[in-house]
């Protein structure tokens, strides 16, 4: 899948450059370096083996540029210049190689192509000290050695929060995509697929290949939606599946999407009583995605709501309130609200305070939260609140004196559901929350 006319990437570009460009110098001043140079990274091989990890570029190389597939190239940016991109073409005829750069972006780059991974040392800054090197060890070529220094990176990775009008095009498709496989994975479920080829169909339907995905898909039927991250693809399906979990995203131009769903099963009326509520109280946590709110509060507010949403259900007979101060919520739902997302999905800087690199740190009794910073305007965030019944968990909790707010039976009842978790994507803007996960689910 491409970017539609309307995406408009040409015309958003420009102004995302200069934007990554305005920061790039003002890193550059406050690492005290003349020039930015940022490896996109070389394949990591397996031990003893000729064969490569799929390759996964820098982000830092990708806020500049769509170049998901450049191993061996490099950015080199002086502000007041035009930045130059080192292109690494192999001549190989046992691979397909990097395809010539073209489209919006190849205007705006002084572009150099290179055969061999070391020729980028004669394009590169002559001085290597007065350089800020970006990228992992083993893209070093010569005296031109990776330092990442910490100033520089503080800040870009504090303002990289804030996505660009261009950014926000880019997760607009990569949510797309994710909903086209969402649809189809919803489908193969109602007709009784294993996990395995559910997991095939959200392939086919998006058109990525596995590598390619944001992070490994989650496809889960049943209790296998009690463990957080379960990517084991059981080949056989259950006789009767319940339930279904799944939390897969889309990826374009190194940008993610990360959306979760869950189903019932149609004669599983109880357990969908469950989701309509997990749902609407995500709908309400989703509403509060507006400058100035504390994530670190939304999320504690979450652990209140869906505790109510338990009590109204007869999981606990205690008050919502008790259920948070007693830990029984935490024992349902054991991670966090939500994170930044763009160019990692788990992006960078949910911590961050400043662009110095002090942070905020998590609210006591919620070691599993990925962001504690105050929203603002341009910040994308997932909001994927969730209930699930894990044994290792509920064992734990059966131990302690909040116990006896449980009932029991009917915790028990469901663990043979799984869990459920909701999730969107949202972005944070002047106004309104844009809610790109639902609108893609209502454009698809
Ligand atoms: N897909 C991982 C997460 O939701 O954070
Ligand atoms: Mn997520
Ligand atoms: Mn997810």
């Amino acid at each position: 899948m491409t970017a539609s006319p309307q995406d408009n990437l040409s015309a958003l570009y420009p102004a995302h450059l200069a934007e990554i460009g305005k920061r790039s110098a003002d890193a550059l001043a406050a690492a005290g370096r003349d020039t930015l140079v940022i490896a996109a990274g070389m394949p990591h091989g397996w031990f003893l083996d000729d064969q490569d990890y799929p390759f996964k570029a820098n982000p830092h190389f990708l806020a500049w540029l769509p170049l998901t597939d450049a191993p061996g190239s490099w950015i080199v940016y002086t502000p007041g210049a035009k930045p130059r991109l080192i292109f690494l073409q192999p001549r190989d005829y046992w691979h397909v190689v990097p395809a010539a750069p073209a489209g919006y972006w190849t205007d705006h780059f002084e572009i150099v192509t290179i055969r061999t991974a070391d020729e980028a040392r004669a394009h590169l800054p002559k001085h290597a000290s007065r350089c800020a090197i970006v990228g992992e060890p083993n893209a070093a070529v010569g005296d031109i050695v990776p330092d990442n220094p910490a100033p520089l990176l503080n800040l870009l990775h504090y303002r990289r929060a804030f996505k660009t009008p261009y950014e926000i095009t880019m997760m607009r498709v990569a949510s797309k995509l994710g909903v086209h496989g969402h649809r189809a994975a919803a489908k193969a479920f109602r007709e009784g697929a294993s996990e395995f080829d559910i997991h095939c169909r959200y392939l086919e339907a998006t058109r990525l290949t596995e590598s390619q995905l944001p992070y490994g898909n989650i496809i889960a039927l049943d209790s296998h939606g009690a463990v957080l991250h379960y990517m084991h693809f059981d080949r056989n399906p259950p006789t009767h599946a319940h339930s279904f979990l799944i939390d897969a995203g889309g990826q374009f131009h190194g940008y993610a999407s990360d959306i979760t769903r869950t189903y019932a099963a149609s004669d599983s009326g109880e357990f969908q009583a469950l989701i309509d509520a997990v749902e609407a109280a995500q709908q309400g946590f989703c509403a509060k995605v507006r400058a100035g709110q504390s994530y670190p509060e939304l999320h504690v507010h979450a652990h209140h709501v869906l505790m109510q949403a338990m009590r109204d259900q007869d999981f606990i007979t205690c008050s919502a309130e008790a259920g948070v101060a007693n830990g029984i919520s935490s024992t349902f739902f054991p991670h966090g609200l939500g994170h930044l997302i763009g160019l990692q999905v788990h992006d960078v800087a949910g911590f961050a305070r400043d662009e110095q690199g002090n942070t905020i740190p998590k609210p006591d009794g919620h070691p599993y939260l990925r962001l504690t910073r105050t929203l603002q305007p341009g910040m994308v965030t997932t909001i994927e609140p969730g209930l699930y019944f894990i044994d290792m968990l509920l064992a734990e909790l059966k131990s302690k004196p909040a116990a006896k707010d449980v009932a029991w039976g009917k915790v028990d009842a469901f663990r043979k559901y799984g869990g459920i978790r909701i999730e969107d994507d949202v972005v944070c803007t002047e106004g309104d929350p844009v809610n790109l996960t639902r609108e893609a689910f209502a454009a698809t």
